[in-house]
Order: structure tokens, then sequence, then C-alpha cells
């Protein structure tokens, strides 16, 4: 199985979380394949292969958990962009609209430097108005959105047409 069929494999549909008429995706069961894992944070490298990344920027909470091993990959630096009041310095912050709400998202002032290229990864694009705010985030602090990374993509909800005057370069791995 390619890497895109292993995802899909595991990733379970639930029916009505967190709101009647959500189908939400649910990606723990990728947690408990430490092999998956790491086959995952590969694709990724080799997808951004010519892409130059300084930084990554993932979203709290999901994002984080192959942002990280992503930038640990590259050997760059991490940033975590984070729910509303969560980071305890000075912060620069975005309001979004998602699929199921709307909420305010904010990273440490001095945590991204001016002039990088920055990949901002999530686990998943559904409406895109999450990773919008992030790349308005990032923008706002003089840096460039160099790449985009998602694990899912939910096609249907079109969020990638939101996203493609931030960057060229969008990466899901299964859709
Ligand atoms: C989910 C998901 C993405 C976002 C996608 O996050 O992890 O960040 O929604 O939706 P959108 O494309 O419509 O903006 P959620 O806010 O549920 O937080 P979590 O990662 O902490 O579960
Ligand atoms: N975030 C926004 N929409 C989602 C969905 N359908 N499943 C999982 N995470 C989501």
């Amino acid at each position: 199985m390619n890497i895109e069929q292993q995802i899909k494999a595991v990733v379970r549909d639930v029916n009505d979380f967190p709101k009647p008429g959500i189908v939400f995706k649910d990606i723990t069961p990728i947690l408990r394949d430490p092999k998956l894992c790491d086959a995952i944070a590969e694709a990724y490298v080799q997808r951004l292969n010519g892409i130059k990344i300084d930084e990554v920027a993932a979203i709290e909470s999901r994002g984080f958990l192959f942002g990280m091993m992503i930038a640990h990959k590259l050997l760059v630096p991490f940033v975590p962009i984070r729910k509303k009041g969560k980071l305890p310095c000075k912060t620069v912050q975005q309001s979004y609209n998602l699929e199921y709400g709307e909420a305010i998202i904010e990273v440490h002032e001095d945590g991204i430097e001016a002039g990088k290229n920055v990949l901002i990864h999530d686990d998943l694009l559904a409406t895109g108005g999450t990773v919008e705010a992030a790349a308005k985030l990032v923008e706002k602090l003089g840096a460039n959105v160099a790449a985009i990374s998602f694990l899912v993509e939910l096609d249907f909800l079109k969020g990638r047409d939101k996203l493609l005057h931030h960057s060229e370069h969008i990466i899901s791995l299964a859709n």
C-alpha cells in the first residue's frame, strides 16, 4: 500500500462529531503505528524536496503531532501556533471560522523570524479557515509561507482555494 492508502485504511470516520451533520476524521489510530508515523514524516520530507524551509509552524493541537516530526527530520525550528490565551509572551492574533465554529489563534511575536521561509502544517484541511489564519500570522511577522502541508484534505469543502494566494506549494497526503 502507498502512504495515501495506509492513511485511509486507519483514519476513522465518526458521524455527528463534534456537531450533528459533521463527519469527523479521527486520526488517532495513525498514532498507534510508529512505523506509519515515521513513513508519513518521511513522505513530507520527500514532497518538500527542493523547497527551502527554515521553520515549521504547526497549529494546535493535532497539527503539533506531525509538525514536530517534520521539524525534527528537517532539523529546523518548530513554532507552535496556539488557540487564544495559551501562549505566555507577547503575541499576534488572528480570528477565523472553521467547519464547526469560530476561534482565534496566536503566535509569539518573536516566534517566527522575519524573512524566513515557513512550512505551515496541520492535520486536516476542511474549509481552510484555520490555515488561512495561520498564513496571515506568518505574513504579519514578515515571514514567507513557503509551503503548507496536511495529512488529510476534505476536497469537497474547497479549502485549498483560500490558500493558493499564500503559497504555491500545498501538500496533502490523503483526500
Ligand atoms: C481542526 C483541524 C484543523 C481545522 C480544520 O482543528 O485540526 O486545525 O479543524 O478546519 P478548517 O479547515 O475548516 O479551518 P480543531 O479546531 O478542531 O482543533 P484540534 O486540532 O485542537 O482538535
Ligand atoms: N476539522 C474540521 N473539520 C474536520 C473534520 N471533518 N474532521 C476532523 N477534523 C476536522
